[in-house]
């Protein structure tokens, strides 16, 4: 019998998982055949189960599939043609007025018992500190500050946005989505392409996007002709440490040559 652990998940699952992360490979080459209806949908519904920090939730993706809209997108991704062919592209984008998100978060977490009313207050004002624009405002002089001492405001678990900026913050969060939307295209039979190669100004315009989301990046979805090879990786040794910078931790078996 396979064995279940506490969090539901079989050691079956590993398998699982690291198959699909080796099917994972970007395609410079789609067909243009439709994704058939429903997959769609839940790659999306996995993609959304991401996690964020505080659960602020500030990306959205938005899914383009209108030819004309897709030249547009093509023209801003530098004419990189894998986003004209493929039958879906996805937009991630990244709101840089996340904290506008807060209340919402708030009330939907109280109203299923996941928050206590008085975490829901302690992150409120840990939200004013992190994101807050006023000139003179405590945000400002956080973020100020806090580029230069985080030892003093330890009593406090901010991220120190001074250093990467609301876009960074959010590109950051963004980015853990893309990834779960490729795995799941892969589980399910996709291709996929990770995109940075692009205008940010050109990709808010072709779809609509207001000023104030940014975007790090674009994925088109759909089916390979042609799986490229698995691409290479450094070996092990070089990535990952223990305890301290140097100190090599070994054991590890590539899943590539
Ligand atoms: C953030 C990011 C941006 C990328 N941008 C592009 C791009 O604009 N065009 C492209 O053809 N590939 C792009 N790639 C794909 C990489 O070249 C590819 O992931 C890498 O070579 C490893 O190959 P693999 O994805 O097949 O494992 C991007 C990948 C990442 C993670």
């Amino acid at each position: 019998m396979t064995e279940i652990h506490a969090n539901g998940c079989r050691l079956t699952d590993v398998e699982a998982l690291r198959r699909i992360v080796l099917a994972r490979r970007s395609a410079r080459r789609f067909l243009t055949d439709p994704i058939p209806a429903g997959v769609l949908e839940d790659v999306l519904a996995i993609t959304q189960r991401a996690p964020t920090g505080y659960n602020l939730q500030g990306w959205i993706a938005i899914i383009v599939t209108d030819p004309a809209v897709k030249i547009k997108l093509r023209h801003a991704a530098f004419n990189q043609r894998q986003v004209e062919d493929a039958p879906a592209v996805v937009v991630f984008a990244t709101d840089t007025h996340v904290a506008r998100n807060f209340e919402n978060t708030a009330s939907h977490a109280l109203e299923l018992g996941h928050w206590s009313e008085s975490y829901a207050n302690y992150l409120r004002r840990i939200i004013k500190a992190v994101f807050g624009r006023e000139f003179f405002g405590v945000g400002n002089f956080f973020r100020w500050a806090g580029m230069r001492s985080m030892s003093f405001f330890r009593p406090m678990p901010m991220v120190p946005l001074g250093d990467i900026g609301f876009a960074g913050y959010g590109w950051k969060q963004t980015a853990l989505a893309a990834q779960n939307f490729m795995l799941a295209a892969s589980a399910h039979g996709l291709d996929t392409c990770p995109m940075e190669g692009l205008d940010e100004r050109w990709v808010r315009k072709a779809v609509g996007l207001p000023g104030h989301f940014s975007v790090p990046l674009i994925v088109p979805v759909g089916r390979t002709p042609e799986p490229s090879k698995l691409s290479p990786r450094f070996p092990p040794e070089k990535i990952f440490h223990r305890d301290r910078y140097g100190t090599k931790f070994v054991g590890i078996e590539s899943l590539v040559p």
